[in-house]
């Protein structure tokens, strides 16, 4: 909606002042690194803390946890010793990559006892086996090696980003008293309680998930053997967002929610909630999808577009790796950039990447370094927030085994500033900082074969052109228009990748013609064009993107000059901080809940609209459940709806209306869905078929109090 109008006006400032402007470039007055609440400017990068390097050799065999280092290098499961120290210590590679954020390892206690698979021991030098929110992991460092790298990195401009893994702890069996530590749960040091004998019910206990495409296993089942958190227990969700709120409070910039697919999204959304109210920060989160056709895909758009969670790009990070490791055509990237951006509400959230500790890095897939950088150089001229896997601007892989984990995780070879890769992701970087078209900016296909992709992203009249041919023979760009204005452009990648520059000349609707030209084979383009600050604002970003009364935005854009307003729905808010392009407000009391707009008026007119969700107050998790409901028919779902926003106000909708809910113990169903602390709500539930008729239950409407803290639950039966 509001990204449309301002795609269109966008469209039409940009053929009315083309030849009016000089493509002189104007620098933005503040670096966008100092922005938590979005990364759209950032360059993200991926470190396995344990894998990067060794900046502390004295914790490499910490007394607390023996045993689980590897000097060898030989067992890819035990710790191999890097660390918070190691970190700090290359920051100026980092910096020199353009780095502006860095995503570590979850940092926090992992067990001490190796669990052991096969006979062989396994330590969490991943960082997804937690035995304590609340302390750092020993392995990596104490807590003021810690807070040393978070002021090291601040001092930089590079944003921490930790990696949060609330949905388990650690690998345990109820059946199996193999793992030694048995899913085991810390406060601070002291023992809350582990997986077997679990009498305050902190854990879920049903097994294994079989079937990841079950909603219900997936989110109430073991993920692997990994014990299963019970969110929705008042102990637990009090220990996991007092912990969160620990960390944030020690510096922490933003987010990584690992494996959001396996918690309900109504606690995360609470959790959200409480993350934000304590910093305005950048979430995103781990929705794994196994294949294009995922069938829970569509429930990771819907949770990337109302938890206020944005998530990793498995979409696009599976098309890049078919087009550009697998030789698929790059109408396949054009497809998939088209698609994502119907589905996603903030296209420009989602977090980009070409391989992760996950699976086989690219060089393993086509060890071809040429299309790495093919595939590096789009990643970070489209949409979206680009991450880098540590190692891959130094070609690491190891192919053992296919590449996956663990051979995915090798040690940082070495830190040569000179390869390709790492000038390359330098410049690009570089222009990603400064060029609100890649920030924010819309997609246009400009040009497109087999192997040859030309687009064009455009925010009002700044312009960025990327030619990629993949292919092996030269091909000539003929017929190809721009919204460049009229002019020559140098290549941004100074001919890194073999490209030249372009002559553009003059047309007429943001239809410029170039100079025909050719591409040889595996050569990248860039050409950028930024235009003089407008005397008008334009809105690009506002974050974070889930918000409610009394909480800070920061809004992004151009040519909001020394002063102005921040409407939110029409309502003016309270100014924290101004420059030309950006200010902080503070979303005024008075807003109601629902997808509202923001806009910026200043002396030189009202800019475009941008919407953030408004919550209607402190977001408690509460389950419902909902017995001996009406019959349902294979492929019909029971749906929850309600007087508020967070409800679905009424909505019968698939879509809009809370569900579909659960049913584990049919014919009874059940849902989490986060609701406004001490608001009473009236609400209803509904059976929706697969062929989308809609029966409400009957009666009159139910009435809910919510909690002031804590969790809530409610539980009825059908009314016939
Ligand atoms: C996804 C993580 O990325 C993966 O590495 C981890 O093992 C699982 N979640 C469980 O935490
Ligand atoms: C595959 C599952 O489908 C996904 O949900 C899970 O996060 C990963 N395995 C864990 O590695
Ligand atoms: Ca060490």
């Amino acid at each position: 909606m509001s990204r449309r109008s301002w795609r269109l006006a966008a469209l039409l400032t940009a053929s009315l002042a083309v030849t009016t402007v000089g493509p002189a470039g104007v620098a933005r007055a503040d670096a966008p690194v100092t922005n938590r609440a979005s990364l759209k400017s950032d360059l993200c990068y991926q470190i396995a803390t344990d894998r990067f390097f060794d900046g502390n050799t004295g914790n490499n065999n910490p007394a607390k946890s023996p045993g689980l280092y590897d000097a060898s290098k030989s067992n890819w499961k035990l710790y191999w010793g890097g660390d918070f120290a190691g970190i700090q210590q290359k920051l100026d590679y980092l910096q020199g990559l353009g780095v502006t954020s860095i995503w570590i390892s979850p940092h926090v206690d992992n067990i001490d006892v190796a669990a052991t698979y096969g006979g062989v021991p396994n330590a969490g030098y991943h960082g997804y086996w937690t035995r304590d929110f609340k302390k750092t992991e020993e392995h990596f460092g104490t807590l003021a090696e810690f807070d040393a790298l978070i002021a090291a990195a601040h001092s930089r401009g590079i944003k921490v980003i930790m990696d949060w893994a609330p949905n388990h702890t650690s690998p345990a069996d109820e059946s199996n008293s193999g793992f030694a530590e048995n899913g085991r749960l810390y406060d601070n040091g002291t023992l809350m309680g582990g997986l077997t004998g679990d009498t305050n019910g902190y854990f879920h206990h049903n097994g294994g998930i079989t079937d990841y495409n079950d909603r219900y296993q997936s989110q109430y089942k073991n993920l692997a053997d990994l014990a299963d958190l019970n969110q929705q227990h008042p102990t637990i969700d009090s220990y996991l967002k007092t912990s969160a709120d620990y960390w944030m409070n020690r510096g922490v910039d933003g987010v990584r929610v690992d494996a959001v697919k396996h918690m309900t999204s109504g606690w995360q959304r609470s959790m959200t909630d409480r993350f934000l109210t304590n910093k305005d920060s950048f979430l995103f989160g781990e929705w794994y999808l196994g294949s294009k056709t995922d069938p829970l895909y569509d429930d990771n758009v819907r949770f990337a577009n109302e938890s206020g969670i944005s998530v990793l790009d498995f979409y696009l990070n599976i098309s890049m790796r078919e087009t550009f490791g697998s030789n698929v055509s790059m109408h396949n990237l054009d497809a998939a950039i088209s698609k994502t951006a119907t589905d996603y509400r903030y296209p420009e959230n989602l977090v980009t990447f070409v391989d992760n500790h996950d699976m086989s890095r690219f060089l393993t897939l086509n060890n071809n370094q040429n299309r790495l950088h093919q595939a590096l150089a789009f990643m970070m001229t489209v949409r979206g927030t680009p991450c880098v896997y540590y190692g891959t601007e130094q070609y690491l892989h190891n192919n053992t085994a296919g590449g996956g984990d663990p051979y995915n995780r090798p040690m940082m070879p070495g830190f040569n500033t000179g390869t390709t890769a790492y000038q390359m992701i330098n410049k690009l970087s570089t222009l990603r900082q400064n060029q609100p078209a890649l920030s924010w900016g819309t997609h246009q296909s400009r040009w497109i074969n087999n192997d040859v992709y030309v687009y064009e992203r455009r925010y009002f009249n700044d312009v960025v052109l990327t030619a990629i041919n993949k292919g092996g023979s030269a091909v000539s760009l003929t017929g190809l228009n721009t919204a460049l204005p009229a002019g020559t452009y140098t290549d941004q990648l100074t001919g890194l990748m073999g490209a030249g520059g372009i002559t553009v000349g003059s047309g007429t609707g943001g239809n410029n013609p170039v100079t025909p030209f050719s591409l040889g084979a595996g050569q990248v383009g860039v050409w950028s064009y930024k235009a003089a600050e407008p005397s008008a604002p334009t809105v690009g970003s506002v974050g974070p993107t889930l918000t409610r009364p009394g909480h800070k935005i920061t809004v992004e854009g151009r040519g909001f000059g020394a002063t102005g307003t921040v409407k939110v729905n029409g309502v003016n808010a309270t100014t924290v901080s101004w420059s030309p392009n950006r200010v902080v407000a503070t979303v005024p009391a008075g807003v109601t809940a629902g997808l509202r707009p923001v806009t910026v008026t200043t002396s030189g007119g009202t800019s475009n609209a941008y919407q953030v969700q408004v919550v209607g107050g402190a977001q408690i998790p509460v389950k419902f459940t909902v017995n001996n409901a009406s019959p349902t028919g294979w492929g019909d779902n029971i749906y929850l709806s309600g007087s508020i926003h967070e409800l679905g106000n009424w909505s019968s909708s698939k879509s809009v209306a809370i569900g579909p809910m659960l049913a584990p113990n049919y014919p009874n169903w059940n849902t989490v869905v986060s609701l406004p602390a001490c608001s009473t709500v009236q609400f209803k539930f509904l059976k929706i078929t697969s062929g989308g008729a809609v029966t409400w239950e009957n009666g009159a409407n139910k009435s809910y109090t919510v909690p002031c803290s804590g969790t809530g639950s409610s539980t009825t039966n059908w009314q016939y």
